[in-house]
């Protein structure tokens, strides 16, 4: 048998790959339990030659699947969201599939939206236009008395089909821009040497360092989104994607420069993990085109259509809950202190030091010496769900006092650290990040006199929790890695003001109305370096931070 010529499912493939180990009839046996097929491969030459087709197709599948983003849409799923726009009286004559795929949403427009004239599907595999044709043949074969809308597609790539033949049929019928586009990012795509990116690959716009450590990233599907939004959104009609919350997000915060015509925007949450087997967060964004701009989105559950928060502007400022920002907008204004990023060195394997008797161990699992002079103690995300803390479970290097500095004339004078360092020189040759090139050897960033600062006050920018941990120094200093943010401070005093004005019930309140759990940093610098300090201290009493700290005396 040649398994080669076998459309074998990604499932089945991972399937297969778990258990490449098996022996012949242990396979059979697992199959006959989970498929009921009895005696699955008849002979074991069969099994084996299946395991070498699989290991050339899989590598191929998935890297495609990488590069296109390529998450079906379930038909379940599909016809759920058009009864779900139905419902809301959304009935298209015209309907824009960009990045159709299968053609779940064409399929289920067909059986749901009964006046349907025009449709439009683009795609850039082949092969899945191939089968929704296929299946368009199906459906209308058995179902000869369906009215048959016009179905034009197109083997394309989203980023070069020239949309105005669409926009010309438009001619004032009622529009729908539904379906689910990649779900990939730019960065990744880069990795992959792909070309699937729009012409303007800086989509952002970007600049400088914010393009180099992420600011530039951007979701495939976004630049998909947006283009949807230029092209139609002042047409009759609605518009409604599968997405990524992260790019709802965007949208929404872009809202206030683009100002689309669009409303009653609406974000239903759906479960990514159960319905695509992805672990993102994702939901189904919903607007009306050709209306006067809105500046927020309200939330609920797709499944019971349960209403959650309202997102989006409120008198100037970006809210992840505008009802509750409304409450605590005078906590928001400019922040006195500077939040500072820990420290960055991409290099783990080497940088991430454990203590041992008598000297230290890194991630490789090698055991040396060093000098004390460079060693810190350093604190990651999951060591600040503590009020405070004064013990590191690591330690690295602190190469650099700061951003820059030439690391050799202080290694001259530590021949045990310079060894180690030297003897790992490749790792720190190979980091990926363009922001070590040009830079001395074993440069580290987020270092400066602030990491230095015996007390800091400290927070996870990865956990979705806003408390604020008190880091003490123990001997040394203690450094924090670059997934926190911190203010350093001299004195435990101050640090201890600080902690305590952050902790605050009103504050913590204040910091949830506009942070976003969902996002890949749940807390950013952006956001604390909006926490208006001076308001908060003017309505605090003071006694409530004695009797916390009963034993600390206030100015
Ligand atoms: C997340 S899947 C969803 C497919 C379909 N919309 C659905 O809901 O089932 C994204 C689809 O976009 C296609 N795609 C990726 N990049 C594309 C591009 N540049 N132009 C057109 N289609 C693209 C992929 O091949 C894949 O079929």
């Amino acid at each position: 048998m040649d398994f080669s010529c076998i459309d074998i499912g990604l499932e089945a493939i991972s399937f297969f790959q778990e258990r490449i180990k098996f022996p012949f009839q242990k396979i059979n046996d697992i199959l006959k339990e989970r498929s009921g097929i009895i005696d699955f491969f008849e002979k074991e030459d069969e099994f084996i030659r299946l395991l070498q087709t699989l290991k050339i197709n899989q590598s191929i599948a998935v890297e495609s699947r990488i590069e296109y983003g390529d998450y079906q849409t379930n038909k379940q799923l599909a016809k759920s969201v058009c009864n779900h726009l139905i419902n809301k009286k959304i009935n298209p004559k015209i309907l824009l599939e960009p990045t159709c795929g299968k053609g779940s949403f064409i399929l289920s427009a067909i059986q749901t939206f009964k006046s349907l004239q025009h449709i439009f599907g683009i795609e850039i595999q082949e092969k899945y236009l191939w089968q929704l044709k296929f299946e368009l043949l199906e459906y209308f074969l058995k179902n000869p008395a369906s009215t048959k809308p016009q179905i034009n597609l197109y083997c394309c790539n989203v980023f070069d089909f020239d949309f105005q033949q669409i926009q010309q049929q438009i001619n004032g019928k009622e529009l729908l821009v539904i379906g689910n586009p990649p779900w990939v990012t730019n960065t990744t795509l880069s990795t992959l040497n792909s070309k699937n990116l729009p012409t303007k690959s800086n989509f952002k716009q970007a600049k400088g360092i914010d393009a180099i450590t992420g600011k530039g990233n951007f979701d495939i599907g976004e630049s998909i989104s947006v283009k949807m939004l230029e092209l139609f959104s002042g047409a009759n009609g609605n518009f409604a994607f599968l997405i990524k919350n992260s790019v709802i997000k965007n949208i929404v915060y872009e809202q206030s420069r683009t100002q689309y015509p669009i409303s009653d925007i609406e974000k239903y949450t759906i479960k990514a993990q159960k319905e695509f087997g992805a672990a993102v967060d994702a939901s189904l964004f919903v607007c009306k085109f050709n209306s006067a701009p809105e500046l927020t989105a309200q939330e609920f559950d797709f499944y019971t259509s349960k209403p959650a928060v309202t997102f989006g502007w409120v008198n100037g400022k970006f809210a992840s809950n505008t009802e509750k920002y409304k409450q605590f907008q005078d906590f928001d204004g400019i922040c006195p202190f500077e939040w500072r990023q820990g420290i960055k060195h991409d290099c783990a394997k080497i940088m991430e030091l454990e203590r041992i008797d008598g000297g230290f161990k890194n991630a490789l699992g090698e055991e040396f010496e060093l000098e004390e002079d460079l060693v810190y103690g350093i604190l990651k995300s999951s060591d600040l769900q503590v009020d405070r803390i004064d013990r590191p479970r690591k330690y690295t290097i602190v190469t650099q006092q700061k951003i820059g500095q030439d690391t050799q004339p202080i290694l001259e004078k530590l021949p045990k650290t310079k060894a180690y360092l030297q003897n790992h020189k490749d790792y720190f040759l190979n980091r990926k990040s363009s922001i070590y090139n040009g830079k001395p050897m074993f440069s580290i960033f987020g270092v400066g006199d602030y990491s230095f600062k015996p007390y800091k006050v400290a927070i996870s920018g990865l956990y979705k929790q806003t408390r604020f941990t008190l880091v003490e120094p123990n001997g040394s200093v203690l450094m924090l890695d670059d997934t926190c943010y911190f203010i350093g401070f001299d004195t435990l005093e101050d640090a201890q003001i600080i902690q305590f004005l952050l902790n605050k019930p009103e504050t913590q309140s204040f910091i949830e109305s506009f942070m976003f759990t969902d996002a890949k940093r749940v807390i950013t610098k952006d956001l604390l370096m909006r926490i208006n300090f001076s308001y908060i201290a003017q309505n605090t009493d003071c006694s409530e931070l004695k009797k916390k700290n009963a034993n600390f005396d206030i100015p």
